[in-house]
């Protein structure tokens, strides 16, 4: 029987999570099936129930079921209670087990791929939905010097700052203009296409010379952010490596080995997008 997992998500129609997947059982020579399925918000928790009975193998869940589905598996991961998100679920002796591979995907393709130093760095993240929930205890782990978070709903930052309290001291910016802080590695995870005028929203002073802006969007609605670091000469990089990467984690939890991300794979998977 070919195994059978799916990637599930409101919109999922731009999902490239197939297309990586199928590279991945190439790249081993195993077979399975992995498709997308549009699963609207009070759905949830029947496709997953249906999909443990059916006895399929595993599932990745997009926006806007991270959080939610937490409450819809038998068991959780540590990384999945770290995080208080799920993007991973392994059905496996009837059970459903839920994980969080966004931020480990995140980590290794920051240090592995990208060679960008996090220890004793400053960062900003630029949000504070699900995907920072997601990235943020893997973060610490690598022991930066500070973080900062910008959020425009400042009730999300306290509830983060509450939960970190004895872990890790994170910072609230409140405005990404005429800063006098100058951050090292800039950690953006809204949607630039949510922001009207990014000129009016942030400004070169919280950069210094060798800012390094990472992306957790890519394709076309990251084009907003990678034009102003264009703008302001500094090093920009799309959230395709982590997405790559978080795959891959997921890979390793379901088949038991981790793929190797070649140039190859790499170039199969910008191609279908551009
Ligand atoms: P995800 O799972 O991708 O993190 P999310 O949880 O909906 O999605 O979070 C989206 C982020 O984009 C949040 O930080 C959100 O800010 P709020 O917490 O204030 O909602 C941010 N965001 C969405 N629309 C925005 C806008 N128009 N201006 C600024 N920030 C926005």
């Amino acid at each position: 029987m070919i195994k059978k997992y799916g990637v599930i998500g409101d919109p999922i129609e731009h999902s490239l999570s197939p297309i990586i997947h199928k590279e991945f059982s190439n790249h081993f020579g195993i077979q399975l099936q992995y498709e997308k399925y549009l699963v609207k918000d009070n759905q949830l928790s029947d496709f997953i129930n249906q999909s443990k009975s059916s006895l399929w193998a595993g599932l990745n869940l997009t926006i806007p079921h991270k959080i939610k589905a937490m409450d819809c598996v038998d068991e959780l991961d540590l990384s999945a209670i770290e995080a208080g998100a799920i993007n991973t679920i392994h059905f496996c002796d009837g059970k459903s087990k839920g994980y969080n591979t966004d931020g480990s995907g995140l980590i290794y393709d920051l240090k592995n791929n990208l060679n960008i130093k996090i220890q004793n760095k400053k960062i900003l993240i630029i949000g504070a939905g699900g995907a920072v929930k997601g990235i943020l205890s893997k973060l610490i782990l690598e022991r930066p010097k500070d973080i900062y978070i910008y959020n425009r709903t400042e009730s999300k930052i306290k509830e983060i700052q509450e939960k970190y309290l004895k872990k890790f001291n994170i910072n609230k910016i409140n405005n990404l203009c005429n800063s006098d802080i100058h951050f090292d590695l800039i950690i953006n995870a809204i949607p630039s296409s949510f922001i009207q005028s990014l000129d009016n929203f942030i400004d070169y002073s919280v950069l210094n010379k060798t800012t390094v802006f990472y992306d957790l969007s890519y394709g076309s609605i990251s084009g907003n952010f990678k034009a102003w670091c264009k703008s302001k000469n500094i090093t920009y990089y799309d959230g395709l490596g982590m997405l790559i990467e978080q795959a891959a984690d997921s890979f390793l939890i379901w088949e038991g080995k981790r793929p190797k991300i070649t140039n190859r794979i790499r170039k199969i998977i910008t191609d279908s997008y551009l």
